[in-house]
This record gives structure tokens, C-alpha cells and sequence, in this order.
């Protein structure tokens, strides 16, 4: 492990450029080889598809974003006193936005020691770590580049932490590798810890579905980004203008899917990897699963991981909820 510091900050790198090239490679030849073909959503979050997510946030039909925001604006401060802790570890931090709602909530308390933004983006970190140093000039910053399938137990805990994921991020774990992240949490949690979790809640399906297929085209261009972003990366050959956006709700699984359906026959090749990629007309890659929760399911399914929920915050229209659980 890498750990480059300053005074009042420091960045613990668990995760090198070489960890995640492999993993590309791993991931695209499997998923590519595979019947039916798909690919994990972490690839969509080069520079142009983070920029395009942001876009996805601000538009109309994308509500998971400003609901949550909402709801922290609401209710930051009764979080920040449920939670108890010394320390704000945030998983998948980004660009740290929505985390200062609840920095100045803790910070209110005077009981925060310290923010550690974890992420598997070394650009997004520093951006992120120099913003906050200037607006928290007295406010250690422990940052570390990690993959937060792999890294858990390894990250700093410089006092009793408040961990949060938040977004509906978990919304991507299919309900196995779910359990599995849940379980690897709560293990590396101390006993006392708390955890703060975002999720999106079951609702209308049509406005599920248009949340994940926009009028203005956004999230079609954030879903083919990945063709590019294989290109780019893996000396590929596909046209992403050969791929339809789709997306639809799985009723029975209460998931949105997203896939990219060929619009003529493809034969392609990624040539890092020496791959032949064919799809049929009409061949489907699924790209990204956006699971929807209920409240006694996604409780059960934390007690399983030795998560007791405590309190439950979400908004008027019951669209979006945080969970807070103690370990
Ligand atoms: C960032 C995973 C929460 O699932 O809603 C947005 C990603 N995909 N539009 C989500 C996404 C299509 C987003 N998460």
C-alpha cells in the first residue's frame, strides 16, 4: 500500500491503475463470452460518463438524486445525532457533494475527528480532498483509493465511524454478491459503528422506467458510453451507434434493467484481448441492474449481515430512503 501524505490529509492507495486494468480485462472477456452477454456498471464511469451521470441527476425523470438530497437536507441533523460517531467514511464518495450536508451536521455536534472519502477514482479523490480542505481547513482528511469489494477491512479508522453508502448505489448488487458486500461490511465494522445507507424504493413502474430512459437521451449516451469506453481501453472495434439504449422493469425481481440491444449484426473485435465480440440482430448486452427496495426486506436482509436498523428516513412521497444500522 501507497500512502501519500500532507499535514491534515493523507490517501492510502489499496487499489493501483494495474489492479483495475486487470479487472477490466477480466470482466469484459467474461462478460462478453458469456450467454446472454453483460457487462458490470463500474465501467461507465470514465470522465465523459461521470460527467454524463451528472447530467443524468439534473434531469426531470432522474429523481433518486435530489430526493436524497432532500431527505439529508431534512434530516441531517437528527442523522448526524443517531449516528454518534467521530468519523464520516464515505464509500464511493465522488466528487464528496452531498457528504458536507452531513460533515456540517457532525460538525455542529463537535464530535467529527475526521472525513474519509473512499473511492476507486484517484482523480475524483483529489479533487474531491482539495475542495474540502479549502472550505474544512481544520478537518483531517484520510482518502483512499479502494474498491470497496476488496478493501473494507483495510481502510483508516481514525475514531468510532459513521460509514455511508449513499445513492442507491447497492442497487447495482444483484442479491447474492448483495449479501456477500453486506456481510464483508459488517465485518469490517466495529461494534458500535454505524452505517447509513441510500436506497431507491419500488414504485410506479413508469416512473422507474423513465428515470432509466429519459426524453432528452441522456442516459442512452451514459449506457452506450461503455462501448466507448471498451474501444478506448481494450483497442476495440464496436460502434456504439450500433446499440439501442433499453430499459425495463423486472417485476418479479423489482429491478430496473439496463441493456444495449444490437441494431444489426455485429462482428467485432477487442484486440487487447484478442476477443472476437459477435452479437446477433436484435443480441442484448445487460449493462446495469438498478434493484428498487421495501422496507422489511432490505431490514431483514441487514440483520442477516449482523446490521440492526435503527431509524429510517425518506421523503413525502416515500420515493427514496436513508437506513441507518448499527453493527
Ligand atoms: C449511481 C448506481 C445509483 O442505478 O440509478 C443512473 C446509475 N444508471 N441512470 C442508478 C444510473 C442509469 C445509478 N446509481
Amino acid at each position: 500500500m501507497t500512502t501519500l501524505s500532507t499535514p491534515g490529509a493523507s490517501l492510502d492507495v489499496l487499489l493501483t491503475p494495474a489492479d483495475l486494468r486487470a479487472a477490466l480485462e477480466r470482466d469484459a472477456r467474461a462478460g462478453l463470452s458469456a450467454t446472454p452477454k453483460w457487462l458490470p456498471p463500474k465501467y461507465f464511469y470514465d470522465d465523459r460518463g461521470s460527467r454524463l451521470f451528472e447530467e443524468i441527476t439534473r434531469l426531470p425523470e432522474y429523481y433518486p438524486t435530489r430526493t436524497e438530497h432532500a431527505i439529508l437536507s431534512a434530516y441531517a441533523t437528527d442523522i448526524a445525532a443517531a449516528a454518534d460517531a467521530e468519523v464520516l467514511l464515505e464509500l464511493g464518495s465522488g466528487s464528496s457533494h452531498k457528504t458536507r450536508l452531513l460533515l456540517n451536521a457532525m460538525a455542529r455536534q463537535a464530535t467529527l475527528a475526521a472525513y474519509v472519502p473512499v473511492d476507486v477514482s484517484v482523480g475524483a479523490l483529489r479533487d474531491a480532498m482539495s475542495s474540502l480542505r479549502t472550505d474544512y481547513p481544520h478537518l483531517p482528511l484520510h482518502g483512499a483509493v479502494a474498491d470497496f469489494d476488496a478493501h473494507l477491512a483495510l481502510l483508516p479508522a481514525p475514531g468510532r465511524r459513521l460509514w455511508v453508502l449513499l445513492g442507491g448505489t447497492i442497487g447495482n448488487y444483484p442479491p447474492a454478491e448483495r449479501a456477500v458486500l453486506l456481510a464483508a461490511l459488517s465485518a469490517a465494522m466495529r461494534p458500535g459503528e454505524a452505517f447509513l445507507l441510500g436506497i431507491d424504493l419500488v414504485k410506479d413502474p413508469k416512473r422507474l422506467v423513465a428515470a432509466y430512459d429519459d426524453a432528452a437521451g441522456v442516459t442512452a449516451a451514459f449506457n452506450r458510453n461503455v462501448i466507448s469506453v471498451l474501444d478506448r481501453e481494450l483497442d476495440g472495434d464496436l460502434d456504439p451507434d450500433d446499440f439501442e439504449h433499453v430499459a425495463l422493469w423486472d417485476a418479479e425481481n423489482e429491478w430496473i434493467e439496463m441493456r444495449l440491444r444490437a441494431r444489426r449484426p455485429i462482428s467485432a473485435r477487442l484486440g487487447a484481448l484478442d476477443l472476437p465480440v459477435r452479437l446477433d440482430v436484435e443480441e442484448e448486452i445487460r449493462t446495469e441492474i438498478s434493484a428498487k427496495f421495501r422496507r422489511e426486506r432490505l431490514a431483514e436482509e441487514l440483520t442477516a449481515a449482523g446490521l440492526h436498523v435503527e431509524q429510517w428516513w425518506t421523503d413525502p412521497m416515500a420515493d427514496f430512503a436513508l437506513v441507518l444500522a448499527r453493527r
